[in-house]
């Protein structure tokens, strides 16, 4: 095995697609998936690939230091992919904590094992930190963040990936720490977790449920399908510069309404329903706290200094991704039961 790279949060959403990109891309190295399988973490991600042989999982929890550190010494990778987080804003709404535990502590505990494990032994070795483009906070009609944008984060999430993006910084500068940080939009596609808004809105077409737009549906993301985010991060990993950061985006913006609208149509189609059904389930409901009103990335650099493209046009990424929904309904019914109806009553209905 030529080299044994350690990804965290790989049974999770954007975690295992960038497992299933390095197992199969790079056969000759040993890929290690560290995941706690939390709420959000689900094995049945990775079926398609878990026997191979250069692929091991460990199941544990980033924030026990003790736990991770004789990890990094049974293992010893060169090469860290830190994707392991508590990702979703209106959790983090409710549970700040455990925002700060995992994103925050959880970063820490990885950065000291990587350091204590290199030994000042710099020589092959890479941390990757994947962020996002929530910690540069709102942008108003106009303009795009660049890597040169002022931090301004404005949720608990957003706040505690910003101190973790700060962490991995200090830690380049104090101790040299080898490391690249990527700040990616959002992402959609296959296995996305139904609380979030692509896919909540997926399940709910099917189910023929309330469409819940907050506010007036007048905020902005730009969208980047998520396998194009894994091929980002193998390009920032292997090829991008010690010590920088990296912009990752799809100059995909869509205002939240448009996109359900889109989505609505798109699945009548697919469900051979009458055209305009779907779109008579949106709902405006109560606006999320401290809703940050567009975010939008320029990708200049990683495209003009590594070549980066993405692979598939909005449309085809979202027409792949109701596919690959409608063909595997088992997978949301697995997610949707249990505790996601907790969360989705005190959510929607508010009991
Ligand atoms: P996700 O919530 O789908 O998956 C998170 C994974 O981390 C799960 O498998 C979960 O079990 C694991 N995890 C959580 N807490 C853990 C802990 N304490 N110890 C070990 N494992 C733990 O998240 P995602 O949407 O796939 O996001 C992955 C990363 O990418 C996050 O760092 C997120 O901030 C970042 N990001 C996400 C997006 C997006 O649109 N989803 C965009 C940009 C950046
Ligand atoms: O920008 C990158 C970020 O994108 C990632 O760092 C986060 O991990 C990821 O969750 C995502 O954050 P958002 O808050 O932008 O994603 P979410 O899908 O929760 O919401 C997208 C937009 O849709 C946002 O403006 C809020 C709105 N929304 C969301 C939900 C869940 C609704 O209008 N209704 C909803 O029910």
């Amino acid at each position: 095995m030529s080299k044994t790279i350690l990804i965290t949060g790989g049974a999770g959403f954007i975690g295992s697609h960038v497992v299933r990109e390095f197992v199969l891309k790079y056969p000759s190295s040993h890929i290690i998936n560290l995941d706690a399988l939390t709420y959000a973490g689900n094995l049945e991600n990775l079926k398609d690939i878990e026997d191979k042989p250069n692929y091991t999982f460990v199941k544990a929890d980033i924030t026990d230091a003790a736990k991770i550190n004789s990890i990094f010494q049974e293992y010893q990778p060169d090469g860290i992919i830190h994707l392991a987080a508590e990702s979703h804003v209106d959790r983090s709404i409710t549970n700040p904590l455990e925002f700060v535990m995992t994103n925050v502590i959880g970063t820490v505990n990885l950065l000291n094992a990587a350091k204590d494990i290199w030994a000042d032994n710099y020589e092959g070795k890479r941390f990757h930190h994947v962020s996002t483009d929530e910690v540069y906070g709102t942008l108003g009609e106009t303009g795009l963040f660049t890597e040169e944008t002022s931090y301004d984060p404005h949720s608990p999430y957003s706040a505690s990936k910003a101190s973790s993006d700060h962490f991995v910084r200090a830690y380049a500068d104090t101790y040299g720490l080898p490391v690249v940080i990527t700040n990616c939009s959002n992402n959609y596609g296959p296995n996305h977790f139904p609380e979030k808004l692509i896919p909540l809105c997926i399940h709910n077409i099917i189910h023929k449920k309330p469409l819940p737009i907050y506010g007036d549906g007048k905020f902005t993301r730009d969208w980047l399908f998520v396998i194009d985010h894994a091929k980002a991060i193998d390009l920032v990993f292997h090829k991008g510069n010690l010590g920088e950061s990296y912009n990752v985006g799809g100059f995909n913006e869509w205002q939240n309404i448009d996109l359900v609208k889109e989505l609505c149509k798109q699945m009548d189609e697919k469900l051979g329903r009458a055209v305009g059904e779907s779109a008579q389930l949106i709902t405006f409901v109560k606006d999320r706290p401290g809703h940050d009103l567009r975010y939008a990335i320029d990708a200049s650099k990683i495209n003009t200094e590594l070549g980066y493209e993405p692979s598939v046009t909005f449309e085809q990424g979202l027409s792949k991704t109701i596919d690959w929904f409608l063909a595997n309904q088992d997978w949301l019914d697995n997610v949707t039961s249990g505790d996601y109806q907790s969360y989705y009553k005190k959510q929607y209905i508010g009991s």
